[in-house]
């Protein structure tokens, strides 16, 4: 095995353009870590918010190698149950923010964060899952108790988590409502039954919601709160709008009243749950939507098309 790999290193605040892969050592294993040969890795937003800014807290390990989630094959077992070769994914729980992540050929991972898999998918396709899947299913199922026959807002739609919430809740029987902030993105919502364009207030207009996944968030979750009926239940995942925190939130009188409110942090993955997800999509017969595929030497193209937002659907690194 080659002893060094391409690896991408942050240790700035780094637009798009200015990444570039270097060449780093492969880590070597340690107890309770096994080395993961990375086959494709999807992009987030949340890998942006890091790129751009975030980098500089604290808590971010530096240099970094970013990426929250990868697909990929068991290089080294270490001290673990797998077998060298083993199909797994691996997310959160620190990597590309508290250890090192998926931007790159191997990562060492902890081993409570890499779950096997079976799947038949391409690498690609089966990097569109991980992160976008686990976050949809725990929002949907864990916080909003998701049922058939339950109409379901999707604030900030277009997303790739969006995207994936709309599948999940079509799929088990939900009547779908999805918002874009964009007139000309709402062809791209045909999967839900209506498509509205958010103009910031939807609480005028929406009638019947019984569940809201907020992706926007804390700028529009006032309203969204005044969207669901008595009984709904509202799920703050996501942050598209740029505004993180809910500044003079007064929950006596923005709440309304028998409506409830929960987050999503998609951090504690577990091993049932993405052998869940696997196996429903499988029923389903359902695939991701991987928007665009970069192969990794063009990862600086990929990181670019994440800025950009001009992909509809998961950005896909292939190695
Ligand atoms: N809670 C958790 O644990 C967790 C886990 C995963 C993701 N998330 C969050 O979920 C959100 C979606 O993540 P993702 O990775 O799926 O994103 P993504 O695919 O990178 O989506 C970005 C897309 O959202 C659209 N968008 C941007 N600003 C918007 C706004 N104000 N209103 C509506 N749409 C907007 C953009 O398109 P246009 O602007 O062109 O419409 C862009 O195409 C992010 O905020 C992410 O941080 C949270």
């Amino acid at each position: 095995m080659n002893k060094t790999m391409k690896a991408v290193l942050l240790d700035r605040p780094t637009e798009a353009e200015n990444v570039e892969l270097c060449q780093i050592p492969i880590p070597e294993v340690k107890p309770g870590w096994v080395l993961v040969r990375i086959k494709a890795f999807g992009m987030n937003h949340s890998e942006q918010i890091l790129r751009l800014n975030e980098i500089r807290a604290g808590y971010i390990r530096k240099p970094i190698i970013p990426g929250i989630e990868c697909v990929g094959e068991i290089a080294d077992p270490s001290d673990s149950n797998f077998t060298a070769g083993q199909k797994v994914v691996a997310l959160m729980g620190g990597m590309g923010r508290s250890f090192h992540g998926s931007y790159a050929e191997y990562a060492l991972l902890p081993i409570h964060h890499v779950f096997a898999v079976e799947s038949a998918l391409s690498w690609t396709d089966m990097a569109a899952i991980p992160e976008t899947y686990f976050t949809a299913w725990g929002s949907l199922f864990e916080c909003l108790c998701l049922k058939p026959g339950d109409t379901l807002l999707i604030r900030g739609a277009t997303c790739a988590l969006g995207c994936a919430a709309i599948q999940i809740a079509k799929a088990i029987g939900c009547t779908v409502v999805a918002t874009t902030h964009k007139e000309s993105k709402l062809p791209l919502l045909t999967q839900a039954d209506n498509a509205v364009l958010d103009t910031g207030r939807l609480s005028d207009t929406l009638n019947g919601v019984t569940k809201a996944l907020e992706l926007v968030g804390p700028k529009t979750l006032p309203d969204t709160l005044c969207c669901v009926e008595k009984g709904g239940i509202v799920c703050n995942t996501g942050i598209l709008g740029g505004v993180y925190t809910l500044n003079g939130f007064d929950p006596i009188k923005d709440i309304p009243n028998g409506v409830y409110l929960t987050g999503f942090f998609s951090n504690y993955p577990t091993e049932k749950t993405m052998r869940d997800i696997f196996e429903f999509l499988d029923k389903h017969s359902l695939k991701p939507a991987v928007g665009a595929s970069f192969a990794f030497e063009q990862v600086k193209d990929a990181c670019m098309a994440l800025d950009s937002g001009s992909v509809n659907g998961k950005i896909v690194v292939t190695l």
